[in-house]
């Protein structure tokens, strides 16, 4: 019997209708409350949509750049060589102008907290780099994991982010870069790094070590399922196995990570001035040193910072790449860089460890073909 319909209770004492009512009310209370639950779920889909709206928007270079741009065409006023005179560049947008191609680098990096002008500065100098060669940009600006795990955070939800898109408008390689690295030869374009295929279509992640082991303030990782899976890996060791010391917390993590038979073998070891080298000794008139950048080097990572002149040496060499000398800013062709990461593979092809090919090429100052 369905206690909502009135029953045939002639004799129902008033303080039975008054619980017969009370029912009804609740009743209908019930089926309010189970409206709005469905309400509730519906609208919890629009608050996860807002949520996956809202990584896109913060990816927006992403679908705002749709590749590469016309940099050489006729009208664009921005020069791509370098002058010795001391003009600036002159960044312009270029990203208006939308063609059919998706682009297959990106860099991503980590800023966050109140702005630091040298920091900014350093990021900054990578605009024209990613003007030239259409790459986009994807600054974190939010601190997203506690520690420094925001990176691995970061490059999971970009990868993850391409992953979800179809292949063949997905980014190819990201370059990560810290935020300390100043941008000093915006001519080289990151394809030439990017191992030999099919001989070396295994290679998904190209780092560099200095004298403590890996340095991941820099490195390039192509976009795909074993990447993310990695980075997913390295940052849930601490989780898994909190018996493990992480002495630089998330670059350890990542080096414990790639160190694993599960991983190792995808993983090459480049030499450390291709694209993560310290600032040079210009006091030396030929600084060999494997770990320094070199002219014509991409980029100079500010990474120790025991004297705490860290800022004051960024702006000097970020006043040197503004500067736009030929000497640091020399076109790929100008240079062995080509001929010398051609070498590398080689070399790796025959099965030399990464050890001794990095002690002998990283060791060599670079000549140019002027
Ligand atoms: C670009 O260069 C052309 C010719 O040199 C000049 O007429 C034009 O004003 C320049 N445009 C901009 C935006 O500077
Ligand atoms: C300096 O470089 C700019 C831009 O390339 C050029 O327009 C200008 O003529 C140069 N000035 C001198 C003195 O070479
Ligand atoms: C950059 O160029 C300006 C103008 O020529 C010059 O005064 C300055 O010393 C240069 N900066 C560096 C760090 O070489």
């Amino acid at each position: 019997m369905d206690p909502i319909l009135p029953t045939k209770q002639p004799y129902a004492s008033r303080g039975r209708q008054n619980r017969r009512g009370t029912a009804l009310i609740l009743r209908y209370c019930i089926l309010a409350l189970l409206g709005l639950l469905v309400y509730g779920i519906c609208d919890q889909r629009n608050v996860l949509s807002a949520v996956s709206e809202h990584i896109p928007s913060a990816l927006s270079h992403f679908s705002e750049v749709q590749g590469p741009n016309n940099f050489n065409s006729p009208n664009d006023n921005i020069s791509t060589t370098p002058n010795d005179n001391g003009s600036q560049w002159a960044p312009k947008d270029l990203y208006t102008s939308p063609t059919t191609h998706y682009p297959k680098f990106g860099k991503c990096t980590a800023s966050f907290g109140d702005p630091d002008p040298p920091y900014e500065a350093a990021i900054a100098s990578h605009a024209l780099h990613n003007e030239i060669h259409g790459y986009p940009h994807c600054i974190l600006r939010e601190h997203m994991i506690r520690g420094l795990w925001s990176k691995h955070g970061w490059i999971m939800t970009i990868i993850g982010q391409e992953l979800a898109k179809p292949e063949e408008q997905r980014l190819q390689w990201l370059l990560w870069h810290d935020r300390d690295t100043v941008l000093m030869n915006p001519q080289i374009p990151l394809d030439i790094f990017v191992p030999p295929d099919p001989e070396f279509s295994h290679i998904h992640l190209l780092v560099t070590n200095d004298r403590n082991g890996l340095n991941n303030g820099v490195f390039m990782v192509r976009v795909n399922q074993w990447a993310f899976k990695l980075f997913a890996s390295a940052l849930s060791i601490r989780e898994y196995q909190p018996e493990i010391v992480l002495k630089y917390t998330e670059q350890s993590g990542m080096e414990e990570a790639i160190k694993r038979p599960w991983w190792a073998s995808n993983v090459a070891y480049v030499p450390q001035r291709w694209f993560n080298g310290f600032p040079p000794d210009t006091e030396k008139n030929e600084d060999n040193n494997r770990a320094h950048s070199r002219e014509g080097s991409l980029l100079i990572h500010f990474a120790s910072n025991r004297d705490g002149l860290r800022p004051q040496r960024m702006a000097h060499w970020g006043e040197i790449a503004r500067n736009r000398t030929s000497a640091w800013d020399t076109p790929v062709e100008l240079m062995l860089y080509q001929e010398e990461i051609a070498e590398f593979w080689q070399r790796v092809g025959k099965g030399e460890s990464y050890e001794k090919i990095n002690k002998d090429i990283g060791g060599r100052m670079w000549s140019f073909l002027e």
